[in-house]
């Protein structure tokens, strides 16, 4: 019976790994995430099957009550609030895995003739005490994410080299409780030391992310995801389950690649990210920082169409903020009727978490073809008669074009300012998530269309069909 689970297990395993090869195009990514949840859905039931000594009762109160708070957030969320809700689920997911290792302790501990964790096995030794690390920092960690998400100030108690001080000796201290629960062979003195590695593990989790601004949340997001299953995988070994130890490989792996495409398509190292500070110490550009701004009106932008080949659509996040998906598409479908040319041009960055853009498009049907990556679309922008803005700010901002001086410098951008007319639209002079001033605004080829991105579409759409 138990090679059968093994078996079992290895589907589940290999449905995971597609899953994930599926979510890694926008056309495969709903297949991908179905055939992930069979794989977890298999996982789930061999798990069942194969423990012993369930309480079912209690399991399908928790699963009842887990189920109706999932279900409600996931179909309340909004989707601008969707980084939030990731943060959450991860400093959750970071939180079981600690009580798992927690319950253990404290199961071993007070039984008959406890000799100490290290003791039953090495692998208990070790695994308790860094799931409960890992598991506890990643949730107080996810609840800074969370606040600083929200817009909520959390700035860390200390600075400069007291700072770095203080880190380094909460490291030092955590190895050694670490070590103390791990060996210990008295009840009291491992459930005290367990009691203060979780203390220490939750100050870790709030003094690692506070330092870190704002603008860096979504990539500190991807990496406690990454610690989340790598906390799920110390609770693997914890309990002795190998279906748990792949599913937090995994989860911990993916989780770093993705921190790692993030910093990439933004041209910083993580510890750039981790040290750097971007977003919350920035003084914010406004109005004042600009003098040529020439801002236009629906009627105007519908004229531009009226002789024009070709246009460019860059989504951004103020486009989700507005969610004005459905009017783009619209608006797309009407210049397609007269003859234009219409893409989407999608940056890796472009709004608040990887594939926003994407997957706001796609609710609103715009066909996958039509969405074209930065690289390849760049070339094209200086042949394009009218590019149309909606709500991007930074991953048009040409001052990333310098290897120096600002926030976004090096970060790889859409080249919009080659082409004839910029339309701009946004509500305001206010600056994009790096809190930076975007000469773009200025330059000659530019018109400013202040307005909700929504109401803007609906007037141009409006005008558009008086043509
Ligand atoms: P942003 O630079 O954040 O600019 C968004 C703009 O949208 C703002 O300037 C805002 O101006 C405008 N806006 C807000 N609400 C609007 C509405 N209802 N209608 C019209 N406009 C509205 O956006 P972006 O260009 O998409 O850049 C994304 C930023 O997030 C980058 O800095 C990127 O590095 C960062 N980031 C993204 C990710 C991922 S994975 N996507 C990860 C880490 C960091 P007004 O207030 O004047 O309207």
């Amino acid at each position: 019976m138990g090679s059968l689970f093994i078996y079992l297990y290895m589907v589940a395993a290999i449905l995971f790994v597609l899953g994930i090869k599926r979510l890694s195009k926008v056309r495969t990514a709903r297949s991908g995430n179905l055939v992930a949840s069979v794989g977890m859905l298999l996982a789930i039931i061999g798990v069942l099957v194969e423990a012993h000594a369930i309480n079912w009762w209690l399991l399908v109160i928790g699963l009842a009550i887990g189920g109706a708070i999932g279900y409600l957030a996931a179909t309340r969320v909004a989707m601008t609030a969707m980084p939030e809700m990731v943060a959450a689920f991860n400093g959750f997911g970071g939180g079981a895995s600690a009580l798992v290792a927690i319950a253990i302790l404290i199961e071993a501990a007070t039984a008959n003739r406890f000799r100490g964790l290290a003791d039953v096995s090495t692998m208990l030794g070790a695994s308790v005490p860094a799931g409960i690390i890992i598991g506890t920092a990643t949730l107080t960690g996810s609840g800074i994410a969370y606040l600083k998400l929200a817009g909520k100030k959390a700035n860390h108690p200390l600075s400069g080299s007291l700072r770095t001080q203080v880190h380094i000796a909460i490291a030092i201290l955590l190895v050694a409780i670490g070590a103390w629960v791990g060996l210990t062979g008295s009840t009291t003195g491992a459930i005290i030391a367990m009691v203060l590695l979780v203390l220490l593990s939750a100050v870790a989790g709030v003094f690692m992310v506070t330092p870190i601004g704002g603008a860096d949340m979504p990539v500190v997001v991807s990496l406690l995801n990454a610690f989340s299953g790598v906390a799920a995988a110390a609770s693997g070994f914890v309990v002795a389950n190998q279906m748990l130890i792949v599913a937090g490989a995994l989860v911990g792996a993916s989780g770093l690649i993705l921190t790692m495409i993030m910093c990439k398509a933004m041209n910083r190292s993580l510890a750039n990210v981790l040290i750097g500070g971007l977003g919350d110490d920035n003084v914010a550009a406004d109005a004042r920082d600009y003098k040529n701004i020439k801002s236009t009106s629906g009627e105007e932008v519908a004229m531009l169409f009226d002789g024009a080949a070709s246009c460019i659509i860059v989504p951004g996040y103020g486009l989700a903020v507005a969610q004005a998906q459905h009017a783009c598409a619209e608006l797309a479908k009407l210049l397609e009727k007269r003859g234009i040319d219409v893409r989407y041009a999608i940056h890796p960055v472009a709004g608040r978490m990887p594939g926003h853009m994407n997957v706001l498009l796609a609710e609103a049907d715009v066909p996958y073809d039509k969405l074209w990556e930065m690289d390849r679309i760049n070339p094209d922008f200086q042949n394009t008669d009218v590019v149309i803005i909606l709500g991007a700010n930074d991953v048009v901002n040409p001052i990333a074009r310098q290897p120096t001086g600002s926030p976004i410098a090096g970060m790889p951008i859409l080249d919009v300012d080659h082409a004839r007319t910029v339309v701009m639209v946004k509500r305001s002079l206010s600056p994009g998530y790096a809190g930076i001033k975007n000469p773009l605004f200025e330059n000659d080829n530019t018109l400013m269309l202040f307005a909700d991105a929504k109401e803007a579409l609906q007037s141009i759409i409006a005008e558009v069909k008086e043509l």
